[in-house]
């Protein structure tokens, strides 16, 4: 594999620096995150009222939305998870193609299918794992984004619940990564265009 474009340098060990080093700004603070994921969650749990509601979590990016988000839900449901990668590029470039890395345990067949995402960018992602999943017969297909940096998409995709939408800037925490780090921060984070340089 090509090394990432924008790594944050090129040595390994800055990523365990403190993320300080790399905020510019707090663009989503804790309160506001979480204040917006219980609106959603009351939205979402109105909306499948006696429906057969599978929360799908593409890791990794998703996995901190998807716990606080549940925990914000009053209906039954269930979670599966699926990694994707993308052919021939960086850490975070896009490519219009995405490989199944890891495959849901359940089958998703007369489900009622909500896909938890932490942020759409060009779109290609959430577009190709919504092809493949129509293909598997689930009863209804959605999708629920954190984040939506609607300004790079290149990709349509239907957006049925949005967190919150943002300028086209590289983000981190809240699940999302520099370099696989900080995805523990509470809050959204803008990253240092002088510390580092996403590839575009
Ligand atoms: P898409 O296929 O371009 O929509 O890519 C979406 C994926 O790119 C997300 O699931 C993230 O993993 C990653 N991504 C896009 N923008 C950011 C960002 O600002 N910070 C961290 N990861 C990002
Ligand atoms: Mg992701």
């Amino acid at each position: 594999m090509k090394p990432a474009v924008g790594s944050i340098t090129q040595s390994r060990e800055a990523p365990m620096q403190p993320y300080e080093k790399f905020l510019a700004e707090i663009l989503i603070p804790e309160d506001t995150l979480q204040a917006r994921i219980r609106e959603l969650g009351e939205e979402i749990s109105r909306d499948y009222q006696g429906k057969a509601l599978m929360l799908i979590c593409i890791l990794r990016g998703g996995v901190m939305f998807l716990t606080d988000l549940m925990r914000s839900l009053t209906v039954p449901h269930t979670i599966d998870f699926m990694a994707v990668s993308s052919y021939g590029a960086g850490a975070r470039e896009s490519s219009r193609q995405v490989r199944i890395t890891l495959d849901l345990q359940m089958s998703v067949e007369g489900k009622d299918v909500l896909l938890v995402e932490d942020i759409i960018d060009s779109g290609h992602t959430i577009a190709s794992v919504l092809e493949l999943l129509k293909t598997r017969a689930p009863n209804s297909l959605r999708v629920c984004t954190l984040l939506d940096k609607f300004e790079r998409r290149e990709a349509e995709v239907p957006i049925d619940y949005c967190g919150f939408k943002i300028p086209n800037k590289f983000v981190f925490g809240y699940g999302l990564d520099l370099d696989e780090y900080y995805r523990n921060l509470p809050f959204v984070g803008v990253v240092r265009p002088d510390k580092y340089m996403p590839p575009d």
